[in-house]
């Protein structure tokens, strides 16, 4: 899958670079009148089209990731398109977005508020009725500043050709969250305790492409909308409380000798309202979860009000840390 991204991009560089003015050569694409399209992976060359980063640096990736809140920009060439009307679009509508076309119809801006998959395509109409298509596909990621899961900080987990390559590796817990996410044991037997709502961040370390995605659809998490190329990263968002250590996450690619990891996710606010901790103060405030948690055992010990407390789990009191520090 790779070789051939690989392969293709170097022959459209190698066309360009030989033929700058072909006018007709390359993929023609005729959407008919009803605006419905196959599903197109390539970008069209016949007129330049490219996207850009917030900072305008190229992406070069057949199907980029987007981030929440950040304008990306998209640019034809339109000496290619002399005489053509121009048409742009947002397709494979997964994720909201806003498409702001600019006046010469050259360039347009995108933002997206939510996360999932997303298109953005040009038609380029001439008046005997030709046309030219072209569209990049990309997938929006909702770790930047809005969604669900955004302020929290992720649990890492990589994979990696290193040990047994079947088992992807969960890195140790941020900082100032190691007291409740709790990692445990070693290479294929380590887990993680995470909570509801905290984005576990899959990060592709290996040479060949995978496939994050949930065993039973949708739990605990969306699958990857596509396959992860090496360092591309997908991000699962937990939505789904779930016991202890169930591996969920499988490779779809190969979901029978593919990669997978322990965990659990627990239910912080299920927790925070069986303890009816809101009787007697608000949310109490901590540097982070470790801190809160620290604080928590010392007050169970010292204040009268808490020491009903003392029978209380561990297990619940690093979940209430964890509802303290985010109210997920
Ligand atoms: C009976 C009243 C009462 C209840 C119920 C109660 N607390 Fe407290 N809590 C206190 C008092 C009093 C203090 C000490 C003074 C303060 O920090 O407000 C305290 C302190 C704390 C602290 C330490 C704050 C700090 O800055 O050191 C944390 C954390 C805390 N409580 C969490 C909880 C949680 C979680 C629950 C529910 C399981 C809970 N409390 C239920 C009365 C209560």
């Amino acid at each position: 899958m790779m070789k051939k991204h690989m392969s293709l991009l170097k022959a459209l560089l190698i066309v360009s670079a030989i033929v700058p003015l072909y006018q007709n050569c390359g993929r023609l694409k005729s959407s008919g009148t009803n605006g419905t399209f196959g599903s197109v992976g390539a970008r069209n060359i016949d007129f330049d089209y490219k996207v850009f980063d917030p900072s305008y640096d190229e992406i070069t990736d057949a199907n980029p990731i987007f981030d929440v809140g950040q304008k990306y920009i998209f640019r034809i060439n339109l000496e290619k398109l002399n005489g053509a009307l121009i048409f742009w679009d947002l397709v494979y509508l997964g994720a909201s977005c806003d498409l702001k076309v600019f006046n010469e119809k050259d360039s347009a801006e995108m933002e997206c508020y939510s996360n999932g998959q997303i298109g953005v395509s040009v038609t380029a109409v001439y008046p005997d009725g030709n046309e030219k298509y072209g569209e990049i596909i990309g997938y929006v990621n909702d770790m930047g500043t809005s969604g669900p899961g955004s302020n929290i900080a992720p649990i890492t987990v990589t994979i990696t050709t290193a040990g047994n390559s079947q088992n992807w590796n969960i890195e140790n817990a941020p900082v100032g969250h190691n007291s409740v996410n709790v990692v445990t044991g070693s290479g294929i037997a380590r887990n993680v305790v995470v909570y509801l709502k905290q984005p576990i961040r899959i990060v592709n370390m290996d040479t060949a492409e995978h496939k994050p995605g949930s065993a039973t659809a949708g739990i605990p998490c969306k699958s990857a909308p596509f396959p992860l190329k090496t360092e591309q990263s997908f991000t699962c968002i937990t939505n789904t409380a779930l016991a202890d250590f169930d591996k969920y996450i499988i490779d779809e690619l190969d979901n029978m000798a593919g990669g997978r990891f322990n965990f659990q996710v627990v239910d912080s606010k299920a927790v925070w309202q069986k303890n009816n901790c809101t009787t007697c103060h608000a949310m109490k405030t901590g540097n982070d979860p470790n801190d809160i948690l620290n604080k928590l055992n010392t007050s169970i010990i010292n204040v009268p009000g808490m020491q009903t407390y003392s029978s209380m789990t561990i297990e619940d009191r690093r979940a209430l840390a964890f509802y303290m520090y985010y109210t997920p």
